[in-house]
């Protein structure tokens, strides 16, 4: 599958991935969403896992979640609230929506897709763009997963923020 960014062309390589991937046993979620969500065979989880790392790793701006493979722990999706906010989506004609802050790959909101949340209602945006292109890249979902539902966010071209919100904020 083709890159759908520009990333593989930045050099050189600034953060190799630092260790082995680290998700727990075959049933763990990173494998089931990654098999039964994005369709990814199960003796290639770990090889499309990496190949994705790899590139995002040469970004100029590499972060940590990413190199030691942190985003496969989807800590958004454990947040106390997450059953709430699920059932707020799941429920039959919500309107609910849910914008992911600093989304990275994306990983949190697949994680409410795949639990049934309507895509439609579910929002990412990143200071970086490549990163939300590696997520499409990673889930395999561009035809499920709107390209209107991933924003490429105009905030680093603001001087400040109207409103401060955590980096992480889930709203
Ligand atoms: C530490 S990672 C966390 C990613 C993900 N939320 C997670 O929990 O695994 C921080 C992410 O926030 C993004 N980010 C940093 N500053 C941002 C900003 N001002 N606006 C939007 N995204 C930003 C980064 O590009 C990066 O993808």
């Amino acid at each position: 599958m083709a890159p759908n960014n520009e990333i593989s062309s930045i050099l050189p390589a600034t953060a190799p991935p630092q260790k082995s991937i680290g998700f727990a046993g075959a049933d763990s979620l990173a494998r089931q969403l990654l098999e039964q969500y994005s369709g990814i065979p199960r003796g290639r989880v770990k090889s499309h896992i990496r190949a994705i790392v790899v590139k995002a790793s040469q970004h100029p701006d590499p972060y940590p979640c990413i190199t030691s493979f942190r985003f496969l722990q989807f800590e958004g999706t454990q947040h106390p609230l997450f059953d709430t906010i699920l059932y707020h989506l799941t429920t039959p004609n919500s309107k609910q929506t849910l914008l992911d802050i600093g989304c990275c790959f994306g990983q949190d909101i697949r994680m409410y897709a795949f639990r049934g949340a309507p895509t439609q209602n579910l929002y990412g945006v990143d200071l970086y763009p490549e990163f939300l292109g590696l997520g499409y890249e990673l889930f395999n979902d561009t035809d499920r997963f709107g390209v209107i539902s991933m924003l490429e966010t105009s905030l680093r071209h603001q001087e400040k923020p109207t409103r401060i919100l955590s980096r992480d904020t889930l709203i």
